[in-house]
């Protein structure tokens, strides 16, 4: 394999980089090949499959269809679609990459000790549950950046699917009438008391489910945009919510949240060019380590087959380091100096690699930050007829987010807050931990996985991907990335094929789909790691092929993947 020479988009580390880095062309439209004259969306749900490539077949852009979708899976995927959330959309418009932040933030009131007891121990369930756990939600703000910069059709055209969908109804998906049923029970197990019952408890699999306070809520945006959100009826909803419920979003904290743009973490790798996550995303340094890491392996070794042990075990000893520089360098960029440029630095990812062995698991508590220094979140990928791409990763945490509808806007609101790292070295809910860089302050992003990514080649956008997951999200946008450009899978393989994950804690832990190979498990656990068969991921991919546009959407999911000739939408 070539070398991967990795590259961030900001003068500051063009100024500071090695002489192995080189600088992104951009602003330049690429050669839109015959292929492209297709347009795809790879989508969570069939209702947002659809929406989106009627925005597409309207004649609007890989973003207004983003920008409907998003919406669209607020009505429909109440696990993670939300208005209540946040998330990251990497895009790529006529050939330049660009990074909309729009991730929840601390309200103004959050300090660092805020879900710990008298005794310094951690009160998991409130950063999990309730008002209390919530971030104030970036998802509409962020859809407005996304539209005001790179927007073709009416805002009010893209939020019309949402509004009908909430407002007429639709027939619900037994996936999502089962999990309604499964959280309800939930709830009611750990005596946990919410509304979550009065808005979803009437969902019923294969009847018209309708969410008309919802509705409202959507038609406010619809017309107002930002302020029929932030401002107004609805925001005071919102804080008269968080007033009767111990949350602590204000009035102040919503007018003050502000969706970001900023420079995507781009690296070259091969023939390609990768576009993807910065912080307060750990997940594009993260793709960059472990792709970086496996590709200098592979300079002195044979590349490992795929899905082998020797592949999962390499793979598990990369992670392990990756996810300690996460715990000790990695959070929200606007209020800690996080070191991307030093963790990419082709140098350091091959003095990592050289740490790796070969044959046994490294012993778990002598991996350290390696610097001398002194479960539902959604994903959805778009490409339109003139080769733009989004790729978008939504979330309000876990599934269904805080577990609590704002009271009169019929939307759920999100756990996002469980993100920060509540108490030095104690993993949150997804075995992550953190220290400093993640601790809780206002108006702070709390660091996160999501790691939507693009790849270039010099003919434009290649493949498109991400996935929900938590920390595993890393492991499944590395892995569909290597599937579909590496070991030169098609889509529907990208997606499918069985995927693993190692984050250092659990210690020697591999989480692990089915369908490997018996002698794979039995060989890994010889070595002495603990395999864990809790599956994860919904992978949404969409790969150029020389014969045209390929997409796939998982299995496992209820997603739906939608391939057009351009020449058909007329
Ligand atoms: O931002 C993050 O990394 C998490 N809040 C994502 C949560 C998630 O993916 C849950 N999905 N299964």
């Amino acid at each position: 394999m070539k070398t991967v020479i990795l590259i961030i988009f900001t003068s500051i580390f063009l100024s500071a980089c090695s002489p192995s880095v080189q600088e992104p062309t951009t602003g330049t439209t690429p050669e839109v090949p015959k292929a492209s004259a297709q347009q795809a969306v790879a989508m969570p749900d069939t209702f947002s499959a659809d929406a989106a490539m009627q925005v597409l077949k309207d004649g609007g852009n890989a973003v207004d269809a983003a920008i409907t979708a998003q919406f669209v899976l607020a009505v429909t995927l109440p696990e993670a679609g939300n208005l209540g959330g946040g998330g990251f959309m990497t895009i790529s418009m006529d050939g330049s990459p660009d990074f909309l932040d729009y991730r929840e933030m601390a309200p103004a009131s959050a300090h660092r000790d805020m879900y710990l007891d008298e005794e310094g121990n951690v009160k998991f369930i409130e950063s999990l549950f309730g008002a209390k756990a919530s971030g104030i939600p970036g998802t509409v703000a962020g859809m407005w950046e996304a539209h005001k910069k790179y927007g073709t059709l009416p805002w009010s055209r893209l939020v019309a699917p949402a509004v009908e969908l909430a407002e007429q109804g639709f027939i619900v998906p037994d996936k999502l009438a089962n999990n309604i049923q499964w959280y309800m029970g939930r709830l009611q197990e750990r005596g946990l008391e919410s509304n979550f019952g009065d808005y979803f408890g009437s969902a019923v699999a294969g009847e018209r489910f309708f969410q008309p306070e919802l509705a409202n809520t959507l038609k406010s945006i619809q017309q107002q945009g930002p302020a029929g959100f932030y401002e107004g009826i609805v925001a005071n909803k919102i804080v008269a919510f968080m007033e009767a419920n111990g949350g602590l979003i204000t009035l102040e904290d919503l007018k003050a949240y502000n969706a970001v743009w900023r420079a995507p973490l781009t690296l070259s790798w091969n023939d390609y060019t990768l576009v993807t996550a910065p912080p307060p995303s750990s997940g594009g340094v993260a793709v960059a380590q472990w792709i970086g890491m496996l590709d200098v392996y592979a300079e002195s070794h044979e590349l490992p087959e795929h899905n082998s042990a020797e592949y999962l075990h390499i793979m598990s000893e990369i992670g392990k380091r990756v996810f300690a520089d996460r715990a000790e360098y990695l959070g929200d960029p606007d209020f800690v100096d996080v070191p991307v440029s030093q963790l990419v630095n082709h140098d350091y990812i091959a003095m990592r690699a050289g740490e790796i062995q070969q044959d046994s698991p490294s012993s778990t508590p002598d991996i350290e930050p390696g610097l001398v220094e002194s479960e539902d979140t959604t994903h959805f990928s778009v490409m339109d007829k003139w080769g733009n791409a989004v790729a978008n990763t939504t979330t309000i945490n876990l599934t269904f987010g805080a577990g609590v509808v704002v009271t009169g806007a019929g939307f759920l609101l999100n756990d996002e807050m469980d993100d920060f790292s509540a108490k030095p070295g104690v993993p949150n809910f997804f075995g992550a931990v953190g220290g400093d860089a993640n601790a809780i302050q206002p108006y702070k992003r709390m660091l996160s996985s999501m790691t939507p990514t693009l790849v270039t080649d010099d003919k434009g956008v290649v493949l498109v991907t991400g996935s929900p997951g938590g920390t595993t999200i890393i492991s499944s946008v590395t892995q569909s990335l290597l599937n579909g450009l590496l070991f030169e899978f098609d889509a529907n393989t990208a997606v499918n094929a069985p995927r693993f994950h190692h984050q250092l804690l659990p210690e020697n832990t591999i989480r692990m789909h089915d369908g490997f190979d018996e002698n794979v498990v039995s060989t890994l656990e010889g070595m002495g790691y603990v395999i864990d068969n809790r599956r994860f991921g919904d992978v949404h991919l969409i790969k150029r092929t020389p014969e045209g546009l390929d997409a796939a959407s998982e299995a496992s999911g209820r997603g739906k993947s939608i391939v057009l000739d351009a020449v058909e939408t007329e």
